[in-house]
């Protein structure tokens, strides 16, 4: 109700408490009870409050060379700059580099694009990395047990090798956090230089046929289920 503008977080639990709110037809009377905004039908003194039109979330295929920022001094290209018919002012949840591509996130519901960031949720990140030279088996234990970086420890990665031999190798590796430039200095760590990285997969995610450059709304049951993901249905 708050999030729909209706009303303060405080009012809202005490209309709750005044029996004045229904979800799905039932009259809601617990404080913390959980329904979705847009999906379950929420009533305030049996009308329906308004529908989430103004919450986006948008899924975008980063070109190699875009920033993530809302601004860039040296006047380098923004994500942003690719969005066409999109009114709001959508940010991008967390970042890619410069030269990263693949599957970024951008919304303009600021609860949900903390918790799909915050390292509590562990929301899986997948990424195809090349990198120079053959990759050992040692390297690769050492990736899933997770290395130490400057700013601390990764946590476990799950490396998978798709191709390799003595001038480069390919390799798929989920993390569950998103440290600055985390697969890059990971793959420093044991001893490789990253010659080229894409993400593939957020959450439940995945780039699909999706053309560099190009974006789309992310479905509702979508949303719904990286939402539950990180605890907020
Ligand atoms: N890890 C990196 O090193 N760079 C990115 O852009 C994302 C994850």
């Amino acid at each position: 109700m708050a999030s729909a503008g209706l009303t303060s977080r405080r009012k809202a639990d005490e209309w709750i408490k005044a029996g004045r709110v229904k979800v799905n037809g039932q009259m809601v009377n617990e404080l913390g009870a959980r329904a979705i905004w847009g999906v379950d039908r929420i009533e305030v003194d049996c009308e329906g409050i308004p529908k989430p039109s103004a919450r986006l979330y948008l899924l975008l295929n980063k070109p190699f060379g875009y920033m993530c920022t809302l601004k860039d001094p040296q006047g380098r290209p923004l994500v942003t700059d690719l969005l066409r018919d999109i009114p709001q002012r959508v940010y991008p949840v967390g970042r890619l580099d410069f030269d990263t591509l693949g599957l970024l996130l951008l919304t303009n519901d600021g609860e949900w694009a903390y918790r799909m960031m915050h390292p509590r949720y562990q929301v899986p990140r997948t990424y195809k990395v090349t990198v120079t030279g053959e990759i050992t088996d040692e390297a690769i234990r050492l990736l899933k047990k997770g290395v130490q970086l400057k700013d601390g420890p990764t946590g476990r990665s799950k490396p998978t090798v798709i191709s390799r031999n003595p001038r480069q190798s390919i390799l798929r590796i989920t993390i569950t956090q998103g440290k600055s430039r985390q697969v890059r200095r990971m793959l420093d760590t044991v001893g490789y230089d990253t010659v080229h990285l894409i993400r593939t997969g957020f959450g439940n995610l995945t780039l699909g046929d999706l053309k560099v450059g190009e974006y789309r709304h992310i479905e509702t049951e979508e949303v719904v289920s990286l939402k539950k993901m990180v605890g907020m249905v």
